[in-house]
């Protein structure tokens, strides 16, 4: 089923308060809720984030006090959406296990996305950033088993595989490497442009999330593990909103954002199999309606263009979550030493000239030893191998993805070598539990 958003009413705005018995709800149950039910919960979030922080930027930038007072009423409902979806994480789900939950909407959102992207540069770029974050997923499912003795598909549940991606210590690049291409906003597609908008906001929320949470661990090799890859997800949020075309104007991004949200939350509702998320996301549906009605008549009444021309007449799916194993092994094994050329196209790491920009970053982040590196090499000292959950000819590529992924040329000094995998790989993988 498809439908025009434009011609649906929703809730007016009016109706969109509610009280804190409403916004506050009863949490789920990490135990038995479905792990795509989770990533639901953890992108919308993000996507709330998103909008809210807009919001306030936008009205910080316009001097017209009757938008600035429109855009302050929806944007305090942004907020008290947003409590209402994050707090539906219950207090017993550890910080590292909603990590993994946030690198799981990572891999298998930015998969999804890839698969449907109309722009072949644009999924070029989604296909980038997607090795990065199922190298992080990696790392932490290390961690989660060291602080928490979890296995890591106590949150991912089989859908995703645990395994060595691209290597986290060549991800830190020199910003204005990160810098892309952005879209056309007269030509681009409304897919591409929800797509990245998405995405954006997933990305930043995980950067926020590991900001606010990494310190409440002790353990001081596990809180420079959560700076490292923060900094990553930093890194991320600039690739990925560079896409997006500067010239749209602050109405035709308020737009955007509403119809986001509109595309988001249809997309959940159609999926989602818990109840309570269900009853959320068909309410804030009607809700986002309701915004993007007003933000459709403000492009008509202050630029005299009609919405369409920016959203189109149909609403996309930006946010299906199913398992994308057999993708992600072929992104893999075909992309692991790609890189980022440095003039917003990408290469790969024999191609490199020797004083790419990214090189002079590495040497000095990674210059006392990579954290990531430390993960890897704590878990071998503890279990003689490390956590991997994928199917054992992909584990046994270990040492070959290593040494086709990593970069020679300014190595963290702790780096965890190719043979050094050559002999983890001949253990057993370790688990917590005997699967
Ligand atoms: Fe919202
Ligand atoms: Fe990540
Ligand atoms: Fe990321
Ligand atoms: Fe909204």
């Amino acid at each position: 089923m498809t439908f025009n958003p434009l011609e649906e009413k929703g809730i007016p705005l009016e109706k969109q308060v509610r009280s804190w018995h409403d916004i506050v709800k009863r949490p789920f149950d990490k135990h038995s809720v479905d792990c795509y039910s989770r990533t639901r919960q953890i992108l919308m979030n993000g996507i709330e984030v998103e909008a809210w922080n807009f919001k306030h930027n936008f009205a910080r930038c316009c001097p017209d006090a009757d938008l600035r007072k429109i855009v302050a009423l929806s944007r305090r409902i942004e907020d008290m959406q947003q409590t209402t979806v994050n707090w539906m994480t219950p207090a017993c789900q550890s910080v590292l296990e909603t990590t993994l939950g946030y690198e799981q909407v990572a891999v298998d959102l930015t998969a999804w996305l890839a698969q449907n992207e109309p722009d072949e540069y644009v999924k070029a770029t989604f296909d980038m950033g997607l090795l990065e974050d199922f190298d992080h997923l990696y790392r932490y499912s290390q961690w989660a088993y060291m602080i928490h003795g979890i296995d890591p598909d106590d949150i991912l549940q089989g859908m995703t595989d645990v395994v060595i991606g691209r290597p986290t210590q060549n991800h830190h690049n020199c910003s204005g490497v990160r810098l892309l291409n952005h879209y056309d906003k007269e030509s681009a597609s409304p897919q591409t442009k929800v797509n990245i908008y998405t995405l954006v906001s997933g990305e930043q929320q995980t950067h926020n999330f590991y900001a606010e949470h990494g310190m409440m661990y002790a353990n001081d090799d596990l809180r420079k593990t959560y700076g490292e890859i923060c900094d990553v997800e930093e890194e991320h949020v600039t690739m990925y909103e560079s896409l997006i075309d500067p010239n749209e104007t602050p109405l035709e991004k308020l737009l955007l954002h509403e119809f986001t949200e509109v595309c988001t939350y249809y997309n959940c509702y159609k999926d989602e199999k818990h109840e309570t998320l269900k009853q959320i996301w068909e309410e804030f549906l009607a809700f986002e309606l309701g915004h993007l009605q007003i933000a459709s008549d403000l492009i008509k009444k202050y630029e005299g263009r009609d919405p369409e021309e920016i959203i189109g007449n149909k609403v996309v799916l930006p946010c299906h979550f199913e398992t994308q194993k057999t993708y992600v092994t072929n992104i893999l094994e075909n992309e692991v030493d790609k890189r980022h050329d440095g003039e917003g196209g990408y290469t790969t790491i024999d191609e490199l000239p020797d004083d790419w920009a990214s090189y002079r970053i590495q040497e000095i982040v990674n210059g006392e030893g990579a954290p990531s590196e430390k993960t890897i090499e704590l878990i071998n000292t503890t279990m003689d191998t490390d956590i991997v959950t994928a199917d054992d000819k992909l584990r046994k590529k270990e040492p070959e993805l290593l040494e086709r992924g990593l970069e020679e040329i300014a190595q963290a000094p702790n780096t965890v070598t190719v043979e050094e995998y050559e002999e983890m790989v001949k253990v057993k993988p370790s688990r917590p539990y005997e699967m």
